[in-house]
């Protein structure tokens, strides 16, 4: 069960890993190297994880403990940003690292997974805990999690949860089937869907600023708020991922799942508490009160995009058309602008932009949240009335942190204004290292505290109000490429905005 009462559970709050085996679906992929084993080194050298702590690796290629091992040494010292490597540290860790290779159809891979778990139990006391962690091909999802509950690994002595990464499901009703299959084996409770963007430390801190304080919630409705954009942008093209780009699209790749995730956060009622279900609750409710647009509706209030070839810096950028495994007559977008808007009486009529595109000017993530003008301009504005709005940004990566843009007197003569900031840096600061999102995700998936994870209900709002727009993308032929590698994405986008007098922010 997931703990309803942080008070009473000191793991919560050390943060540590108890005794427990971490079984890895896709031990072999680009996220076991890139994110979850740079992660899991990361605890092992903060001294966080148990002496009853293993991993097992699990894929399909034939290798022995000691060249999973190897591999994952390999990826450790490549990934690891921002932590060095320690031969003594990884000596230790290592010894808890297994491996089981196998197909994930064949019920022979659940019998030596649970030898496995069985011989990992007994010879590292891990207690009989277990987090398997599905991070295969989606379509496999459903197979393993039957898998694991034929082979009757979905219960055992300790506590059983998984871990799924996105996407759950392409459209509503394979993420509703997808649920129910899981459900045959792991009770609601015991799924922790990860959406990595809930991870992030400068997510988490939107709980902090916007409940830990006092004079910001007064203003934080339609009476002030003018209009919020919410922007993921990435200077990267789909790298490599082209096959999969051209079936998932910007939309569903970052819209459905990460954005509208910050979006919940930043618009969500206060939690009466900080209970994992009291905020995801919110959270939920928050999504269910995005209206879902009618095909009319979609036409004038979402862009997709797609981008083509350009020179940036004196290079050749190839267009998606041009990306490997990609058809030349691509319909997929890899840049979305929607204006959502929210059913409620905190935010009836102001609109919600959001945006993503990959092969954008910069990769940054923020969230601007533009305020009302005052009532009544008495003082010169430099550029002119209402050119520099009151704006408060919070900069979720990189340069963290929160800025607020608000007028002042320049100095001299006269009463001319000029837009100044106010500026929290989370590096200056703290002056600390924060964890990446993976290692808060981990511990809190190992601790049992899903208030950082997904729930079924929250994934079924969003394809309620992403699908219709897929279906709209998809029964349209667009002029694609519409915006060049390297620019703020299509003209559309900005038209959008100007037919309700508002603008991007270019950040
Ligand atoms: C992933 C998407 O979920 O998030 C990628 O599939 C995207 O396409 C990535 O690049 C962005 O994550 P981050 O943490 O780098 O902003």
């Amino acid at each position: 069960m997931p703990i309803e009462n942080p008070f009473q559970d000191p793991l919560r709050f050390e943060r540590r890993v108890p005794e427990c085996a971490i079984a890895i679906f896709g031990a072999h992929g680009d996220l076991t190297s890139r994110k979850l084993m740079p992660a899991l080194y990361r605890l092992a050298y903060d001294r966080r994880l148990s002496a009853g702590f293993a991993v097992i690796g699990i894929s399909r290629t034939a290798m022995s403990d000691d060249q999973f091992r190897e591999k994952m040494q390999e990826s450790v010292k490549q990934f690891s940003e921002d932590t060095t490597f320690d031969a003594d540290v990884w000596k230790a860790f290592a010894s808890g690292l297994f491996y089981v290779a196998g197909d994930i159809g064949d019920a022979a891979l659940y019998r030596n997974i649970g030898a496995k778990l069985a011989e990992v139990e007994q010879a590292r006391h891990t207690g009989g805990n277990v987090l398997f962690y599905l991070s295969t091909q989606p379509s496999q999802y459903a197979a393993a999690s039957q898998g694991l509950g034929a082979a009757g690994l979905g219960k055992g002595n300790g506590w059983r949860r998984l871990v799924v990464e996105k996407p759950f499901g392409h459209d509503l009703a394979s993420a509703r089937e997808l649920s129910s299959r899981l459900h045959e084996v792991f009770q609601e409770s015991d799924v922790y869907r990860i959406d990595h963007y809930l991870g992030k430390e400068t997510v988490q801190n939107i709980l902090a600023f916007r409940f830990g304080n006092g004079i910001f919630e007064p203003l934080w409705n339609r009476r002030y708020v003018n209009h919020v954009q919410i922007t993921g942008a990435e200077s990267i093209g789909v790298e490599g991922r082209g096959a999969y780009y051209q079936e998932t699209g910007a939309l569903a790749d970052m819209i459905q799942n990460h954005l509208l995730q910050v979006m919940a956060t930043i618009a969500m009622e206060p939690s009466a508490s900080f209970h994992a279900n009291s905020v995801r609750d919110e959270r939920s409710k928050l999504l269910r009160s995005i209206h879902a647009m009618t095909p009319d509706e979609i036409r004038q209030n979402a862009v997709p995009g797609q981008y083509g070839p350009a020179k940036i810096g004196g290079e050749d950028v190839p267009g998606f058309r041009q990306e490997k495994g990609v058809d030349p007559q691509s319909q997929a977008n890899t840049y979305a602008a929607v204006a959502f808007s929210v059913e409620n009486w905190r935010w009836a009529g102001v609109p919600f932009y959001l945006r993503t595109g990959k092969r954008l000017p910069k990769r940054v993530t923020e969230i601007a949240i533009q305020f009302n003008p005052a009532p009544l301009a008495i003082f010169e504005d430099e550029d002119g009335p209402g050119s520099a709005p009151n704006l408060l940004i919070v900069r979720i990566q990189p340069e963290e942190g929160i800025s607020l843009k608000f007028l002042s007197k320049r100095p001299g003569e006269g009463m001319t204004l000029r837009p100044v900031s106010m500026d929290f840096n989370y590096g200056s600061s703290f002056g600390e290292r924060s964890p990446s999102a993976y290692e808060t995700l981990l511990l809190d998936a190992v601790i049992g505290d899903p208030t950082l994870y997904t729930r079924q209900d929250m994934v079924e709002a969003s394809w309620a109000v992403v699908e219709p727009i897929q279906n709209v993308w998809r029964e349209t032929k667009f002029d694609f490429p519409n915006y060049a590698a390297g620019t703020w994405g299509p003209a559309a986008a900005d038209e959008m905005l100007a037919r309700r007098g508002h603008v991007w922010r270019k950040p």
